[in-house]
């Protein structure tokens, strides 16, 4: 939309958004990756660039076109890459919205050659990756935090956790129970807890719509 008018309601407010999976390299040809396609993390930039705001989305490997408007695309694929440019960027964000799937391990040594196939079989160390979304919490000064959780289980009590050890505002749980919402559908089954822990289903939706509801509790935060 045009904001010749300067009336768009997230007008100046900038928006730093993670999207899509990470990928852990594994040796110079393979990695470690998920099915995350990235398509929620650009409905919500979309969505945010349509409402005024300023957009920087870090984003990882996808085959999704960089959506109109103000939006500035920072192209990462590991998990590191995405931990350094979200710190990079994190000062002067207004909101902070980490939809990324980041991979949780990664290979503690990567090979220099391709690893040949002599051996009947593999093993591979992994060591945890950099909870990206816990140390920019850390880091939180006004910014407005908002995470997602996927879980498949306890899912109310496990969100809770990660607004708690993230220092979360708002976290968008995300059930994987629900057929037709996660990884590859148009659809997602969202609850929205805040740091008070109030608790707020929403209808199974497009992803298209959950960015619209993400978006307006932002512009509620902010009464616009
Ligand atoms: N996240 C992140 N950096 C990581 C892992 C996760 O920034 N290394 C972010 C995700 O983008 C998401 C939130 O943290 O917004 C929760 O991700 P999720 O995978 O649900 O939780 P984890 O903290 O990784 O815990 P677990 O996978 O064990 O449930
Ligand atoms: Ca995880």
């Amino acid at each position: 939309e045009k904001d010749i008018e300067g009336k768009l309601p997230l007008r100046g407010k900038k928006v730093l958004i993670t999207a899509g999976p990470t990928y852990e390299p594994i040796d110079p040809v393979r990695f470690i990756g998920n099915y995350s396609t990235g398509k929620m993390g650009y409905d919500i930039a979309a969505e945010a660039a349509a409402q005024g705001a300023e957009v920087v989305l870090i984003s990882g490997p996808t085959h999704l076109q960089l959506p109109a408007g103000n939006i500035t695309a920072v192209n990462v694929v590991s998990s590191q890459q995405m931990y350094e440019a979200c710190h990079a960027h994190f000062d002067n964000a207004d909101v902070v919205i980490a939809a990324a799937a980041v991979a949780d391990y990664r290979p503690a040594v990567v090979a220099t050659q391709k690893i040949k196939k002599n051996e009947p079989g593999l093993m591979l160390e992994l060591e945890k990756t950099k909870d990206i979304l816990a140390s920019l919490g850390e880091r939180k000064k006004n910014q407005f935090l908002i995470g997602f959780a996927l879980e498949t289980e306890n899912e109310i009590e496990h969100a809770r956790q990660k607004i708690k050890k993230k220092n979360l505002d708002l976290i968008v749980l995300n059930s994987l129970n629900d057929e037709g919402a996660g990884f590859g559908k148009p659809t997602n089954k969202v609850t929205f807890i805040d740091s008070q822990f109030n608790e707020e289903p929403m209808e199974l939706k497009t992803k298209e719509a959950v960015a619209k509801d993400i978006i307006n509790k932002i512009k509620k935060h902010y009464n616009v």
